[in-house]
């Protein structure tokens, strides 16, 4: 099929270079005409692991350009585009609008399906057609003949193991009414949904896994159904960490209370990990847009706040526990391992590192930073004028420090030669903010651990 991509960012980006994988003609638009540029010559935007041999291997039908010139010759065209939070919580929709314009003033009578696949706020779909129209008519000077299909199929992609998930979702859902056009793309989907491709060889598929559920359901409801997935997710990591909480004052050990509930298969073991909390694109902009919605329907959401509550207190936490610890931090120098809200991308968006460098700085502390992915110009930007030193090497985030917080559990920090590091530190302290590190060899090296809810 012929298939446009609007928006080469993280979903975008991952959800065609898939589909292209399974022998579709994708053509991205962007309007950053620097980053087709690259693109074009093979640099991609975005760290996700498997994307770059994923691209190599799908080169041949990968087009990239800043215009809609070939859009009509589109069988379906996703809306990829960012949808960033705005000051009220509600989501920026200012790249969805322009892209129907576009649309609008490029389609053919209908004949290209769109597709929602940025998650976008309850009832876009009907708001994306109708702005398609009327761009249509407009350039058109008449209505569009065609039925016009907008259909929201949302992504569930998780950064690090994006083009996995891609490949082996748990379920794909599409929220059409028109049968006609649902089978278009049960068609485009089919390879996944029926796993009948070979698989590129450095992504093995899952045991056992012999086909992808698939939820059909009308566009209000897959659009509601997105922030659902994300909002309990959220509250899950939250409601961990709550317990983390209380399980740190009575001596418990949160990781086995974690391990403990989670093979009751009503609560199952995934996210109940401890820890600073959740960082990223979309659940602090997903929950709070889902509160924004609500509240327009004089809904209340106690828990989805709560849940958000909890996680951003999570972040003071560690800062109380140093200050318990180290009482003074003021001119002491605190180190910190991981800048990334998770491991396996360069991504800062809401990542807990921000907040903990900015909070530091401010406390008057000397702040090193490391990651073995971000850059140094990306976190700069993050943290406005707050004065750290960036490093490149994982030893000089050793080097005199009072104190170190581990923020992002990259697997290159669990194989630390603490012993030969440990000599490099002035105070030997260790907050582990992800529950990652080697606890006994550290304490058996007499470096302090301190980890979250044990
Ligand atoms: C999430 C959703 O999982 C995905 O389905 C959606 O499409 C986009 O948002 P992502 O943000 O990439 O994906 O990462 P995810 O793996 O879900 O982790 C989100 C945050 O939660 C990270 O900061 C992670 O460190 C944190 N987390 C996750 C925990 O603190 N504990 C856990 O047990 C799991």
């Amino acid at each position: 099929m012929k298939v446009v991509i609007i928006g080469a960012g993280y979903v975008g980006l991952c959800t065609g270079i898939t589909l292209a994988y399974l022998n579709n003609q994708v053509t991205f638009i962007d309007v950053d005409v620097k980053k087709i540029e690259k693109l074009n010559h093979g640099i991609l935007p975005i760290y996700e692991p498997g994307l770059k041999e994923l691209y190599e291997l799908s080169k041949n039908n990968l087009h990239f350009r800043s215009d809609y010139e070939t859009f009509s010759e589109a069988d379906i065209a996703f809306i990829t585009v960012g949808t960033p939070i705005r000051s009220d919580g509600f989501a920026d929709m200012s790249y969805v609008k322009d892209a129907t314009y576009h649309i609008g003033m490029n389609i053919l009578d209908g004949h290209t399906i769109i597709i929602n696949k940025s998650t976008v706020p309850i009832g876009s779909a009907d708001w994306v057609k109708s702005l398609i129209l009327d761009a249509y008519e407009k350039h058109n000077a008449r209505e569009m003949p065609g039925k016009l299909s907008v259909v929201s199929n949302p992504e569930f992609l998780k950064e690090g193991t994006a083009v996995y998930d891609s490949f082996f979702p748990n379920r794909i859902v599409i929220g059409c009414d028109d049968l006609n056009v649902i089978h278009k793309i049960v068609n485009l989907y089919s390879p996944i949904i029926n796993q009948n491709f070979v698989p590129p060889a450095f992504l093995k598929r899952p045991a056992n896994l012999a086909s992808v559920p698939l939820i059909k359901t009308n566009v209000i409801s897959a659009e509601l159904l997105k922030y659902t997935a994300n909002s309990y997710l959220s509250l899950k990591i939250s409601f961990i960490n709550e317990i983390a909480c209380l399980a740190e004052k009575v001596g418990a050990d949160i990781t086995t209370i974690a391990k403990g509930i989670g093979l009751d298969e009503r609560i199952g073991s995934e996210f109940l990990k401890a820890g600073i909390g959740w960082g990223g694109s979309c659940f602090g902009k997903d929950t709070a847009a889902i509160i924004a919605t609500a509240s327009d329907y004089g809904i209340d959401m106690p828990i989805i706040k709560a849940a958000r509550e909890v996680n951003y207190q999570m972040r003071d936490n560690i800062l109380t526990k140093i200050l318990d610890n180290l009482k003074i931090v003021k001119g002491k120098t605190i180190g910190i391992l991981g800048l990334s809200f998770k491991p396996d991308t360069d991504d800062l968006r809401d990542a807990p590192s921000i907040d903990i460098i900015k909070k530091l700085v401010a406390m008057g502390a000397k702040v090193n930073v490391h990651d073995p992915v971000v850059e140094e110009e990306s976190i700069r930007q993050k943290v406005d004028n707050h004065e750290f030193k960036y490093v490149n090497k994982i030893e000089e985030v050793f080097e005199k420090v009072d104190a170190l917080i581990l923020v992002t559990e990259w697997k290159i920090y669990r194989n630390i030669d603490w012993e030969k590091m440990r000599n490099r530190m002035t105070n030997k302290i260790v907050f582990d903010g992800r529950n990652f590190l080697d606890e006994n060899l550290l304490e058996s090296l007499d470096i302090k651990y301190v980890g979250v809810g044990k």
